[in-house]
């Protein structure tokens, strides 16, 4: 091979070998590439005493770095990173130069990175498209299903509504059902979303009641056990109406209606269950609504001081309530204190609410 067919050679190479010498400048090693002479001009009339890094702020700060590596003789190779090289005619040319010690000789590496460089930039730039794009995935998924969320609260809210038209029942009673029993069911170790599911789920437990004929669901005064049977039957035509549906708070809204008359000790209705196969959902909600009804006046009753509610209940503890959750509800009795001073209203229906439906959460 001849001395002008190794040149060629060289003209294709992407790689510069220079070595380093004790006063600072560089000396190449072999022929030189064209594309190298762009840069360093000089590098066309000699092969020794060049000073790359007066042309290029980055390379002299690596050499810097590359002094020491080599001084100290470390393996391997010491790497700038890319930088770009503009050329005399504006031309950007992506660079990566290494440090490395070759039998005690200082070597210093350009490589022009032509289309790798291009390459690997598509390469990077299509990843972080990916992560973008999954990013957007992620939060359209998110964006959907509180959408979803909002439209199931806002169709139980309106059902509940149609109820609330006829009951005694407050709007205010039944956002604190919600929010006892998703405070309650947040105290007992649930999963954020069902304590979320039981704020909506709780304030369909009557929602029976529409199957109630009017005399017995208005009537003042105290209901005949014959009217009582038949007020009980809001508990299976509340399942009946939830009953069915795939969606998880509806389940649960189902269980709820048809168990939050349940007692502990089987003397409740309408199945007469006992202990843990009454749902603890229904289980939860039997203390707040006892405990609000208590609280609170109605039409046809006083409202009780707390003190004398909670001795009430008290009494129902392992009879009515299940143990476990009235231990619960009373080391959050606070929670519910500030709940009723939230949400204390006792006149206004729900209906008369209705522009703040969706308004169904704590502030
Ligand atoms: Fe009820
Ligand atoms: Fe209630």
């Amino acid at each position: 091979m001849n001395e002008r067919m190794l040149a060629d050679l060289f003209n294709h190479l992407e790689t510069v070998v220079m070595e380093r010498l004790d006063d600072g400048s560089f000396r190449l090693v072999g022929c030189v590439p064209n594309w190298f002479k762009r840069f360093y001009p000089e590098a066309v009339s000699r092969k020794e005493g060049l000073r790359l890094q007066d042309n290029s702020p980055f390379l002299e700060n690596f050499c810097i770095d590359a002094e020491s590596f080599w001084v100290g003789k470390g393996a391997g190779r010491l790497k700038s990173g890319t930088f770009i090289e503009m050329d005399p005619l504006g031309d950007e040319y992506a660079m990566e130069a290494s440090a490395l010690c070759s039998r005690e000789k200082k070597i210093l590496l350009i490589e022009l990175l032509g289309t790798a460089y291009e390459d690997r930039k598509a390469v990077l730039q299509k990843a972080r498209e990916n992560v973008l794009f999954r990013e957007y995935l992620e939060e359209e998924v998110c964006r959907r299903t509180a959408k979803i969320r909002l439209r199931e609260e806002e169709i139980a809210l309106r059902l509940v509504w149609a109820t609330e038209s006829r009951d005694k029942d407050t709007g205010a009673h039944i956002r604190r059902i919600g929010l006892y029993s998703e405070a309650l069911a947040k105290a007992l170790g649930w999963e954020p979303q069902q304590a979320d599911d039981i704020r909506i789920a709780a304030s369909m437990h009557d929602i029976g009641k529409i199957g109630i004929p009017d005399k017995i669901l208005s009537k003042a005064g105290k209901l005949t056990s014959e009217e009582f049977e038949i007020m009980k039957k809001h508990t299976e035509i509340g399942a009946k109406i939830l009953e069915g549906s795939d969606i998880p708070l509806l389940q649960m809204a189902k269980e709820i209606a048809l168990g939050h008359h349940e007692k502990w000790d089987g003397s409740g209705y309408p199945r007469g269950l006992t202990g843990k196969a009454i749902p603890e959902s229904a289980r939860i909600v039997a203390i707040g609504d006892v405990y609000d009804a208590l609280v609170h006046s109605r039409i046809y009753k006083p409202a009780k001081p707390e003190a004398n509610a909670l001795v009430t209940m008290t009494h129902g503890n392992g009879k009515h309530f299940d143990p476990k959750i009235f231990e619960c509800f009373l080391r959050i009795l606070p929670t519910f204190r500030i709940i009723r001073q939230e949400f204390h209203g006792t006149e206004t229906m729900l209906y008369l609410e209705r522009p703040q439906m969706t308004l169904f959460r704590r502030p």
